[in-house]
């Protein structure tokens, strides 16, 4: 082919190429090992001597033409090109995502846990909160237990690296300190965790309580069994049976062991009740006077009642768990089964 058969071919390929794979086909076309520009230079032997140098100037001229051509519509076609793809993806912040993460539910222990604070708000106490590494003063002394008093074998004891303190073995220190920080009328609950050298499928070594604190002038047993009474029917949506069994705390005086009809068996016996019909799920009696004296409160004046239960065996008789370490291991098919909560 002739250079000026070739040129024309260049103008008509101009006008058609639209894509970036269209310019790439052009430049093999015409630049490539087999194409006419190097068809054209192999051309340059049958040409006259003579003509030679103007002939190899023109084709050159082409080439750079050619050349310059497929570098700017490249740019062109390039710019395009990404244009069009940045439209095509572009996002839209406000559609929903395709992947819904899974929500999680709240924790059974959480969930009581503010299930009985609620009841007890309603009832007109407050919330009050003290440390788990506790001084061993408030946690035994201060609460009418001396040391070397056997009733300190009553509770297993988790001594930390540090004289006179260790892990609370329950709320009632909580006791201990909002009565030295103020005084009464006191009206509050004490939720928290709290630890004993236990570890059986009813006992772990880490678990929850809520203390309850009334002082004031003309506190009663019988204003104590109706606060009681009635925090277990609203707890257990129902009127249970309830039952106060004399029993003994150092830190209270008298003292009650309080049982309700059993929630698995109705009553009829059974092994979460051991046969007998009744579980035993507060402690509970009228603040010992020595605890008051050490809190700086006249027990002359003032009485008081106080009561602890443990959030777990509540937890567990209100959703028929049978092993307290259910509540510790955070396996997600047991805690899914609490998404209502
Ligand atoms: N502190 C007692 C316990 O952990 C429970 C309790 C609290 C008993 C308050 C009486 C009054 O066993």
């Amino acid at each position: 082919m002739e250079l000026g058969e070739i040129r024309n071919l260049f103008e008509e390929w101009k006008k058609r190429v639209e894509t970036s794979k269209d310019l790439e086909e052009m430049r093999q076309t015409f630049l490539g090992k087999k194409g006419y520009i190097s068809q054209l230079f192999r051309e340059m032997k049958n040409i006259p001597p003579e003509r030679r140098r103007e002939y190899g100037r023109e084709i050159n001229l082409l080439r750079e033409e050619i050349e310059n051509f497929i570098r700017q519509r490249g740019e062109e076609i390039k710019e395009r090109e990404l244009e069009k793809r940045l439209k095509a993806e572009r996002f839209d912040l406000s559609l929903p995502g395709d992947t819904v993460l899974p929500l999680g539910s709240k924790h059974p222990l959480s969930g009581v846990i503010e299930e009985i604070v609620e009841i007890f708000k309603q009832m007109g106490f407050a919330v009050e909160t003290g440390p788990e590494i506790e001084r061993e003063e408030y946690n035994f002394d201060m609460l009418n237990i001396p040391k070397e008093h056997p009733a300190r074998d009553m509770q297993d004891t988790f001594y930390v690296n540090r004289e006179g303190y260790l892990l609370r073995t329950h709320t009632s220190p909580v006791q201990v300190r909002t009565m030295l920080g103020r005084k009464p009328p006191i009206q509050i609950i004490a939720p928290g965790r709290v630890y004993r050298r236990d570890d059986d499928p009813t006992h772990s070594p880490m678990f929850f309580q809520v203390e309850g604190l009334v002082v004031n002038r003309d506190v009663n047993f019988a204003n104590m069994m109706f606060v009681l009474r009635e925090f277990l029917r609203r707890f257990f949506e129902t009127d249970v049976p309830v039952r106060f069994r004399p029993s003994y705390f150092p830190f209270t005086e008298p003292s009650a062991e309080v049982d309700i009809g059993c929630v698995i068996c109705g009553g009829e016996g059974c092994r979460v009740c051991k046969g007998t019909g009744w579980l035993e799920v507060l402690g509970a009696g009228m603040v010992h006077p020595n605890v008051l004296s050490a809190c700086g409160i006249d027990p002359e004046e003032y009485q008081g009642f106080a009561f602890g239960l443990g959030v777990d065996r509540f937890a567990m008789l209100k959703y028929g768990v049978d092993n307290i370490k259910l509540f510790y291991e955070n396996d997600v098919r047991f805690l899914k089964q609490f998404k209502s909560l």
